[in-house]
């Protein structure tokens, strides 16, 4: 069982390109109940992004409300460059026999351009040609650490990302512009349930995790966050050979 969290769709296509290597299944984890499993003796994977060096507080949640002892278990984060010590946390609340990263395009539009051109494409064809190696050794349970840690792991997977927690996480800069359909798709989509519309269009509550599922997903390309991302392009995985993935 692979249990994944994806908010612009590369930590999914890698869970499912996983599961069907391995002929297993992959499930959105914010579509499941973590109390309702039993993971005694099964094979258990978790695939999310990296977000400022740590694991997402909804996979967090996720994977501590989880029970039972796996027979083998392994994560596999997806980021645009490097995990610091995030699985290296993980690991020290659930078994972790084997960990990897991949690098996919960065999608962290509130700082930066999204990886939609030549340098993101690259990063799916190295992803794609390592995939069938991790699947390998997934089904022969063979124990791997292939995690790119970077520089200064622990500082950026500790201060730093206690940082992001604290002070950047803020919903304050987010609003909807006039290309704004009242489609409702950013709130059916927000994994922090934060989102609700009034008058057609979207207000933000206080809670969010900065996945940029609403602003890399609205398909009026109508939300901003603050001044920095009115000229930027929005993300969503692209597979390059199959075009894009639903
Ligand atoms: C809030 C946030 C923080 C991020 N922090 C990091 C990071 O510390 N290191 C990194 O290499 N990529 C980072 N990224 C990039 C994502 O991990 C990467 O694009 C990931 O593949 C997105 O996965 P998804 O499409 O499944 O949501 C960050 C992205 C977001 C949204
Ligand atoms: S997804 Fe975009 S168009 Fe649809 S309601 Fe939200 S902001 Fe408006
Ligand atoms: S408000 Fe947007 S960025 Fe924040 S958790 Fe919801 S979908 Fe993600």
């Amino acid at each position: 069982m692979i249990f994944y969290f994806s908010a612009t769709g590369n930590s999914r296509w890698v869970a499912l390109q996983l599961a069907e290597m391995t002929g297993d299944r992959a499930f959105d984890m914010t579509k499941r109940n973590p109390a309702s499993y039993d993971l005694t003796g099964q094979t258990i994977g978790l695939v999310f992004p990296i977000y400022a060096w740590g694991v997402p507080e909804p996979v967090q949640q996720f994977v501590r409300a989880l029970k039972g002892s796996p027979a083998f278990s392994f994560a596999v984060a997806t980021c645009g460059q490097e995990a610091g010590r995030a699985l290296d946390k993980l690991g020290e609340y659930f078994p972790l026999n084997s960990r990897y990263s991949i690098v996919m395009p960065d999608n962290y539009i509130f700082w930066l351009e999204p990886e939609n051109g030549e340098s993101g494409r690259e990063k799916v064809e190295a992803a794609k040609k390592r995939l069938p190696q991790i699947a390998a050794e997934i089904a022969k349970h063979k124990p791997t650490d292939e995690v790119h840690r970077g520089k200064m792991a622990a500082l950026k997977s500790g201060p730093i990302n206690e940082g992001f927690n604290r002070f950047a996480r803020s919903t304050r800069p987010f609003y909807a512009d006039t290309r704004c359909t009242g489609c409702g798709l950013c709130a059916s989509i927000c994994p922090a349930h934060t989102i609700h519309l009034e008058n057609g269009k979207p207000h933000w509550g206080k809670s969010c995790y900065q996945c940029t599922a609403c602003i890399n997903r609205c398909p009026a390309g109508a939300i901003q966050y603050g001044k920095g991302t009115r000229k930027r392009t929005r993300y969503r995985f692209t597979d390059p050979d199959e075009g894009q993935n639903p």
